[in-house]
């Protein structure tokens, strides 16, 4: 049976998409089956694997076409360990689509969409955008995980108390056996006082509840590097601490049972 895992949080440019795609690639290299998922009309994590929203929204190859639309998910799959079903612009126009359906179903098209799919993978990331809108919802009714990724400033944790009360209505209601398998902090400097100040803020607040706190991820260039290239940064610069980070991360999502 395979594992969903949303990487989830409102704030953006938190690491959402990095975490996605490192993940995506340490899970293939651990010889797991792994799908990314776009959940983003930004189409990042598209780009992130090197290819173009824009040219494959012109070819009705896109995550929006399978929600909305009638296409199966598994012809929109690119690549093959791990692959990709991207996202481009008109996902945005997916919302108030999805609005406009019966209520009481509307949250769940992602998680029926991938029905179909989801035995041909071990793992399956869903990428989400930075707001707590019906992709978001819809990622987190389709999902047995959650992975909280947050930077390590002040403003980025704001928002976690939010998300987690988001989290507990879906457990509560829609997907009780959704779990959250971890905070990560993101594009942390060790060097750095307020980096440290944050980081042992989030560890007391999150101290009474059984909530993961995973290794942060450092802050490096390889990322924005790996970015330009349309390269995972794990191809660039495999040995890079980072990178390592990712594959904890990943061992820990393979040994929760
Ligand atoms: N550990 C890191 N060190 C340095 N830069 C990083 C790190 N992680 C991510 N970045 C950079 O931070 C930026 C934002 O990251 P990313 O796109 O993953 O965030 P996001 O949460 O998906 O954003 P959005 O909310 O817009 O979808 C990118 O330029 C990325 O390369
Ligand atoms: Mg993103």
């Amino acid at each position: 049976m395979s594992k969903v895992v949303a990487l989830a949080n409102q704030k953006g440019g938190v690491g959402k998409t990095t975490s996605t795609i490192n993940l995506a690639y340490a899970l293939a290299q651990k010889g797991k089956r792994a799908l990314a998922v776009d959940c983003d009309p930004q189409g990042s994590l598209t780009i992130y694997f090197g290819f173009s929203p824009d040219e494959l929204e012109d070819a009705e190859r896109t995550l929006y076409f399978s929600l909305v639309g009638d296409k199966p998910m598994e012809s929109l799959v690119l690549g093959e360990n791990p692959a990709l079903v991207p996202a481009s612009i008109s996902l945005a126009n997916a919302e108030p689509e999805l609005l406009v359906r019966i209520m009481s179903s509307s949250q769940k098209v992602l998680r029926e969409k991938m029905k179909a799919i989801r035995d041909q993978y071990d793992y399956i990331l869903l990428d989400c955008p930075p707001s707590l809108g019906l992709l978001t919802i819809n990622a987190l009714v389709a999902a047995d995980l959650v992975i909280v990724p947050v930077k390590t400033d002040n403003l980025s944790f704001h928002g976690v108390a939010r998300l987690f009360q988001t989290i507990e209505q879906i457990q509560g209601d829609l997907n009780p056996t959704l779990r959250v398998a971890g905070i990560l902090p993101t594009q942390y400097n060790p060097r750095n006082l307020h980096d440290n100040e944050i980081l042992t803020g989030v560890r007391q607040a999150l101290a009474g509840q059984s909530v993961q706190i995973f290794d942060p991820v450092n802050r490096s260039t390889v990322f924005d590097k790996a970015t330009s290239l349309g390269l995972p940064t794990i191809a660039i610069s495999p040995g890079s601490a980072s990178v390592l980070s990712y594959h904890q991360v990943a061992d820990s999502l393979i040994n929760l049972s």
